[in-house]
């Protein structure tokens, strides 16, 4: 088994890269699961039921999200409708949507969970103990589980990756829009990687348009951020999976943009 995973889709530039390459990488890889994390795809804050669609379509099972999960309202009004849509699954248990999925893909089913961190992140239910809960819950159908951790801190996405390993298949780090080189298999065999990157505008600062944060950086006054134009960039991760034990056997960074030309 082969899941790809899409790092945070920022605005418009974002979702063009997602309608160019992923149909490429699909037929390149024969991803058997395809995650995208959605959570920056309307202008950089939430998603609408529009692009959430649209993701599908582009051959995405699950969206998962983040820090903006209702940055856009439109979200309460389809989330609960939205059955591939993850939000933090420790986020207060009375929030709308879900905060896991179980997906069948062939004769074998993959749990999808999202999480967010709680270092320089607002405060949220333990990240930590949301995820023995849940894992807890998905292990005893299936031991394919993948997990978007969605945190600040390396430290954070270090110490879930180590927390979990053995326990899910492969862990990926998310929200810091920079692809980070640690990819690497835990002793127990789950795929780590401490940020998956970003999908979006390349010579933006994490996709925003670095005139605005320059500005904010400076004067500490308050800056309305807006999503950068110019190049554009696709972030994402390939797990390998092996099939008998669930353990992850590759974890591959892939990178397109100007610097990195795509290849068939
Ligand atoms: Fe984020």
């Amino acid at each position: 088994m082969k899941l790809l995973f899409i790092g945070d889709v920022v605005g418009r530039p974002g979702r063009s890269m997602v309608q160019e390459y992923l149909p490429k990488l699909k037929q390149k890889y024969k991803p058997t699961v395809t995650v995208i994390n959605g959570e920056n795809a309307a202008a950089g804050k939430g998603i609408t039921e529009k692009i959430y669609k649209g993701f599908l379509e582009q051959g995405a099972q699950a969206v998962t999200l983040g820090n903006h999960t209702w940055d856009n309202k439109e979200i309460f009004e389809f989330i609960d409708s939205a059955s591939s849509m993850i939000r933090p699954a420790n986020y207060p248990e009375s929030n709308p949507g879900n905060g896991y999925l179980l997906l069948k893909v062939n004769d074998l089913e993959i749990g999808i969970v999202n999480l967010i961190g709680r270092t320089f992140m607002q405060p949220n239910d333990c990240p930590f103990k949301k995820a023995d809960e849940i894992v807890e819950k998905i292990r005893k159908r299936t031991p394919y589980i993948f997990v978007d951790f969605h945190a600040e801190t390396t430290s954070e996405k270090q110490a879930m990756g180590w927390f979990l390993d053995g326990r899910v298949t492969a862990v990926t780090g998310t929200h810091t829009h920079v692809q980070t080189a640690d990819n690497r298999i835990l002793p127990e065999g789950t795929g780590y990687i401490s940020d998956a990157g970003m999908t979006g505008p390349m010579d933006g600062i994490l996709g925003m348009e670095k005139e605005d944060i320059i500005h904010k950086f400076l004067t500490n006054l308050p800056v309305r951020f807006e999503v950068a134009g110019g190049r554009e960039q696709l972030n994402g991760v390939l797990f390998h999976i092996d099939d008998k034990t669930s353990r992850t056997k590759k974890v591959e960074r892939i990178q397109i943009s100007e610097d990195n030309p795509y290849y068939e």
